[in-house]
């Protein structure tokens, strides 16, 4: 028989995470009672916010109970139904967690959402159209409101979300700079996706060096911001940043393991005008329709373009989480699992 691996949570990180925080173990699937689909999932997301879902502190969303399968999205197939909404063969993302099969009940609003694998590759629900795809398109057009001739800056600008943010402002006619890690990284952001530039943070140890750098990409200075890491990349940013400038606080990775993270730069909000939005993309249902109809557009007709990590197997889904909280995914990270 058929037997459901999955990876739970059994402790809480303090600091870095580590394997030790995991768990493999292999369920039964359970018979499916009337109105149950069961599905067989084909990727997991891993996804930042996981990070901060494994405390037990205070946040926007409630943590990740202890010994309960890690969440995160999942795209797959219908392998059994005993429902009348969906048929074995149907292609849906979910919130299916890491396992490999999940058993689904069809009332559960929301929990499942039909997709078309022969239009887009499956793998791309779960990233440029999906949950990442649409935080970019939100932060960016929504909050930062982007004209065409000014000049954005996205950091993390290869990763799931940066790589998309930076596509749709080039789209909207502006100058795009992007912040990676590494010389491969800046490399792909320019030439891959099209950015006008891009700065390798870890060529520059302090903030001083990153603002020159900042400044001599933004030769008009910086009139919006896309901030995925926060720290010392957000204080350099904001010391070229425009009157009027607008910051989408969308991630602070740099501060995910519990590390403080001071904002050193916080006179420029005063004397620049600047405003800094924090956001949740789930708490803007409303924009998904709009925001997935465009970004499904795009990467169908091959004009937004993405890369993906991808690792093998839902035993690697922990090592392959915890580099991508060191920076070692290139692109959407996932897990394949079959
Ligand atoms: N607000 C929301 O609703 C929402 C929704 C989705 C995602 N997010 C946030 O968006 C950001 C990007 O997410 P993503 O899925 O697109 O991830 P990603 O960019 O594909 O991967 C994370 C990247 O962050 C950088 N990084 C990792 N650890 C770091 C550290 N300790 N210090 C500095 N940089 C580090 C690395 O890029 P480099 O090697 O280039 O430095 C890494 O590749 C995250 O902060 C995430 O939490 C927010």
């Amino acid at each position: 028989m058929t037997r459901n691996r999955q990876i739970l949570l059994v402790s809480r990180p303090t600091g870095e995470v580590s394997h030790d925080d995991f768990q493999l173990v292999a369920a039964a699937i359970p018979e499916l009672a009337d109105g149950q689909v069961l599905v067989r999932h084909h990727y997991l997301s891993l996804d930042p916010y996981m990070r901060g879902r494994m405390n037990a502190g205070e946040s926007y969303a409630e943590p990740q109970a202890l010994g309960e399968v890690m969440i995160g999205g999942t795209v797959g197939e219908i392998v059994a139904s005993r429902s009348d909404r969906y048929r074995v063969g149907d292609q849906v993302v979910g919130m299916g967690g890491w396992q490999e099969y999940e058993v689904v009940d069809d009332e559960r609003a929301g929990a499942l959402r039909r997709v078309d694998g022969a239009a887009i590759p499956l793998s791309a629900y779960l990233g440029a159209v999906g949950m990442p795809g649409v935080t970019a398109w939100y932060g960016l057009l929504q909050l930062i409101v982007p004209q065409s001739g000014e000049t954005i800056v996205v950091s993390a600008a290869s990763g799931a979300v940066g790589s998309v943010v930076g596509q749709l402002a080039r789209l909207r006619g502006c100058r795009v700079v992007g912040i990676a890690g590494g010389p491969e990284k800046c490399r792909a952001v320019v030439e891959e996706f099209g950015f006008d530039a891009c700065i390798d943070h870890r060529q520059h140890g302090d903030t001083r060096t990153l603002a020159d750098a900042i400044a001599a990409a933004c030769p008009d200075g910086v009139d919006g911001h896309f901030e995925n890491v926060g720290g010392r990349i957000l204080d350099a940013v904001m010391r070229r940043c425009n009157p009027f400038a607008r910051i989408a606080i969308c991630g602070l990775i740099a501060g995910y393991d519990g590390a403080a993270i001071p904002l050193r730069e916080a006179q420029r909000i005063l004397l620049r005008r600047l405003k800094l939005q924090g956001f949740i993309v789930s708490e803007h249902m409303e924009f998904w329709p709009p925001a997935l109809r465009e970004l499904g557009g795009l990467v169908a007709s091959g004009r937004l373009r993405y890369r993906e990590s991808i690792a093998q197997g839902i035993e690697n889904a922990p090592a392959a989480f915890i580099g991508l909280l060191h920076g070692q995914n290139f692109g959407k990270q996932l897990v394949r699992l079959i």
